[in-house]
């Protein structure tokens, strides 16, 4: 079977396509034959070196979608042909980015009847992270104000969705190409992320309970700035020495908490991505996907996952 692989970390062109031995399924594992993969920023990280991997050569992926192929031993929830879609490899053990692949059953669910595998592969890790920053750590109630930055970015859309469809206000700072586009996902309000009045327009409108922040760099003390009292922040982004409070002031007066998390730590991954897929099957949560790409193509797909600008998710179909 084939696998896209890095054998040395760099840039985009280290990913080959090989020719490896197909996985046999270890206890509690299911092999998949793979349909769709979804591609996220953390795909590159990996690749990069910034985040470890366990030896190389290293194939890259959280996200699969597919139709199981076999069983291992201690799994009972699938038997062969069992639509199922996942996420949460890549990191500690190989990833997704190939015709078959391993995966510890726990970190499956069915793919509901009707649900393409596209959209299954595409809405695994967003919509994990989204369900974990919104009812995990932020517990958003119904009719509260909800700030989402990255509107859309792949989390970012889904986690509009999921917000809207939780009872919430949504608002979210976005490339404004895509306005309207965010309005009919559920969006009250999107704002232009190049706007220079961004604290004064958001502090019109109101003052969020929730805010999921994607990006921190630019947004930990605006976030301060404009919470309600007594906000949940929930920052998932990644950080430099730039990302943090500037002044604390604002935060401590309205007793605003920050959450910092990673969608990896989700306790019961299944549970999860069970509730994603019923909420997919009655369309209330469904991925955008902007783009589809080759196994071939997977240095494209993280190139462009980083540098291109589109909403909703990129996706490999092998
Ligand atoms: N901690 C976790 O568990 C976790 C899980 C998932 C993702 N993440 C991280 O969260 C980040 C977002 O992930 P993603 O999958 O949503 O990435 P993505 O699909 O690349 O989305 C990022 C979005 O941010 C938008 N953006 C750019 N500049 C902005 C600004 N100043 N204000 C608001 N939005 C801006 C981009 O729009 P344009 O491209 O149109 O400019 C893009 O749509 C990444 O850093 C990722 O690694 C963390």
């Amino acid at each position: 079977m084939r696998a896209a692989r890095f054998h040395e970390h760099g840039g985009p062109e280290v990913l080959t396509v090989d020719d490896v031995d197909s996985p046999e399924p270890g206890y509690g594992e299911v092999v998949v034959d793979v349909r769709a993969i979804g591609v996220n920023p953390v795909d590159t990280y990996f690749r990069e070196g910034a985040y470890p991997v366990p030896s190389l050569p290293f194939t890259p992926g959280s996200d699969l979608a597919g139709v199981v192929d076999a069983v291992g031993e201690g799994v009972d929830r699938f038997v062969p042909g069992d639509r199922v879609f996942g996420t949460g490899l890549g990191n500690g053990m190989h990833g997704t980015y190939a015709e078959e692949v391993a995966a510890p059953a726990e970190f499956l669910a069915t793919l509901p009847e009707g649900a393409s595998f596209e959209d299954g592969a595409a809405l695994s890790l967003v919509g994990m992270t989204a369900w974990q920053a919104l009812v995990a750590h932020a517990n958003l109630e119904p009719a509260e104000l909800a700030l989402v930055h990255g509107g859309n970015g792949g989390v970012g859309h889904v986690a509009i969705q999921l917000a809207e469809t939780m009872g919430a206000r949504v608002l979210t700072t976005a490339n404004p190409e895509y306005r309207d586009r965010l309005e009919s996902l559920g969006a009250e309000t999107v704002f232009d992320y190049g706007r220079s009045d961004l604290t004064d327009a958001v502090q019109q409108v109101g003052a969020p309970e929730v805010i999921v922040d994607t990006r921190m760099d630019e947004y930990m003390q605006f976030d301060a700035d404009v919470a309600a009292q007594g906000a949940r922040v929930v920052c998932l982004g990644n950080s430099t020495e730039q990302a943090g409070l500037s002044a604390v002031g604002a935060a401590k007066s309205k007793d605003v908490r920050f959450q910092f998390m990673t969608m990896y730590n989700t306790p019961d991954k299944a549970a999860v991505l069970a509730r994603l897929g019923d909420l997919l099957a009655r369309g209330e949560v469904v991925p955008e996907v902007e783009r589809t790409y080759s196994l071939d193509e997977a240095g494209e797909a993280q190139r462009a996952v980083l540098e291109d600008s589109f909403l909703g998710k990129l996706v490999i179909t092998p």
